[in-house]
């Protein structure tokens, strides 16, 4: 057997008790409740260190979204000439789909994993983590020796990942009108207020901090931004406020109908969900050589998740300068970020820093760590850790 097939095996198909031990768990780790989950399965973590209930949330939620003036394109030529209008300079193609904004409302599934330490301790905070484009939420826990997760759980949190809408096993509504930025928003907020009462596990988390990864960190950060008590803390990870590199960033995905590019995966979903073309686009838009492992590009590439041209086409509209929002809050970027720093974060200011500056007027505390020789998809480098530790120790210093 192959180096990649081990890891593909090690990673993406993570023991599961449920079926393995017909239910049982291993003498020494102490189930957690499955209250709140539908459909719930006990698994490890894929790093190890904790205990993780997964399965299905009814979440009601509602946002106004944008209405655009765009029909799902009828076959792939339609794609790559969608996104060539877009990039044009000069080009008037997002004023022309513009068609005001309507409300979207309705009770979405979202697949979701609570992790709890291995000892059966009730920790009294939870991180919400909220994945980018091209990943789902097990970015967090992407393999064994790669997992935010097991950090986070050794640190004392639990942990709650979720599928962002339209993404992996949650529900896949229409991919223009209905998987936005701002429904998202409101998602993430109502995932959060449930952990805070206690709807999962029967868990009475204090305190819940945000962590977010590229679009999930501009979800997040629109998340203090509009509902300013949800997150104690907040964690944004791959972000930036400058825009001026998600032209060959996009360029760089050279995304694909998804049903077409992985249509063992995706043969469900219509032409209006993409994913990047092959391992190649994944590296350019997320990785920076030689300072990632290739066989876990390829596990990345293997399991990657899909994107819709509603996400794409309201990515940079939700952040907003979070006035209100006065606990602390911490932005750590691979320094050789692509899509948030056009490959360096340093130039020509720390951008990391520059962002602070401009939406956390109030923040209680600030925080800003660029990870050497590291791209955008930070937690799939051999530098992780380092962001992690800085992440933790701030989050010990802010009493979190
Ligand atoms: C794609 O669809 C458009 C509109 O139906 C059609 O004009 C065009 O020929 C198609 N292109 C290809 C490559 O199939
Ligand atoms: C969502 O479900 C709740 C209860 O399950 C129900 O009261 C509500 O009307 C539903 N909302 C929508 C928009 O379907
Ligand atoms: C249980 O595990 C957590 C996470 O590793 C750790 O923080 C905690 O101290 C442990 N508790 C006991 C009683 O061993
Ligand atoms: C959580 O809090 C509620 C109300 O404060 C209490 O009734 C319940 O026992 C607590 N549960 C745990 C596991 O501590
Ligand atoms: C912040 O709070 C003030 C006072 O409640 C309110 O007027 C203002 O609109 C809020 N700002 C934002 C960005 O929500
Ligand atoms: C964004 O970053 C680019 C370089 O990557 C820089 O030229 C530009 O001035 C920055 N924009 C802002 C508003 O800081
Ligand atoms: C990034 O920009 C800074 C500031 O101009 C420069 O010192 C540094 O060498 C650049 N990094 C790379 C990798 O080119
Ligand atoms: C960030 O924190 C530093 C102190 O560590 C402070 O001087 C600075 O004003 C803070 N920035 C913002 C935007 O709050």
């Amino acid at each position: 057997m192959s180096g990649l097939t081990l890891l593909a095996l090690a990673g993406l198909a993570a023991a599961d008790y449920t079926a393995s031990f017909g239910g049982a768990i291993p003498a020494g780790l102490c189930a957690p409740n499955t209250a709140g989950f539908t459909n719930p399965t006990i698994q490890p973590s894929r790093g190890g260190a904790a205990i993780c209930v997964s399965g299905n949330v009814a979440v009601q939620a509602s946002a106004q979204n944008v209405k655009f003036n765009f029909d799902l394109p009828k076959n792939e030529s339609e794609v790559t000439n969608t996104f060539l209008e877009l990039i044009t300079q000069g080009s008037t193609f997002t004023q022309q789909i513009m068609g005001g904004m309507q409300m979207i409302s309705g009770n979405y599934t979202i697949a979701s994993t609570l992790c709890m330490p291995a000892n059966g301790t009730m920790p009294s905070s939870v991180q919400l983590l909220t994945h980018g484009i091209g990943f789902d939420r097990y970015y967090w826990d992407f393999a064994p020796g790669y997992s935010y997760v097991d950090y986070a759980i050794e640190q004392g949190y639990a942990t709650f990942s979720y599928d962002r809408l339209g993404v992996g096993q949650s529900s896949t509504p229409d991919p223009i009108t209905t998987v936005q930025g701002p429904l998202e928003v409101s998602i993430a907020n109502q995932l959060a207020l449930m952990l805070r009462s206690s709807t999962f596990a029967n868990a009475n988390f204090t305190s819940v901090i945000g962590v977010g990864h590229s679009f999930g960190s501009a979800i997040t950060q629109s998340v203090t931004h509009s509902h300013p008590s949800t997150f104690d803390a907040a964690i944004l990870t791959g972000f930036s406020t400058n825009q001026s590199a998600i032209a060959p960033f996009l360029t760089s995905l050279n995304l694909e109908i998804a049903s077409i590019n992985q249509p063992y995966r995706f043969s469900t979903l219509n032409n209006g969900y993409l994913v990047s073309y092959s391992a190649i686009s994944n590296q350019y838009g997320f990785f920076r050589a030689p300072n990632f492992s290739p066989l876990v590009l390829a596990a990345a590439e293997a399991s990657k998740g899909s994107v819709t041209f509603g996400e794409l086409f309201t990515q940079a509209a939700i952040a907003g300068v979070a006035s209100n929002f006065t606990g602390p809050v911490a932005i750590v970027n691979g320094d050789a970020d692509l899509p948030f720093c056009y490959g360096n974060c340093s130039y020509p200011m720390n951008k990391a820093e520059a962002a602070i500056s401009m939406l956390y007027p109030a923040a209680s505390a600030n925080g800003t760590y660029l990870a050497p020789l590291t791209g955008h998809g930070l937690n799939l480098h051999y530098t992780a850790l380092d962001a992690y530790k800085f992440i933790g120790s701030f989050l010990k210093q802010n009493r979190m």
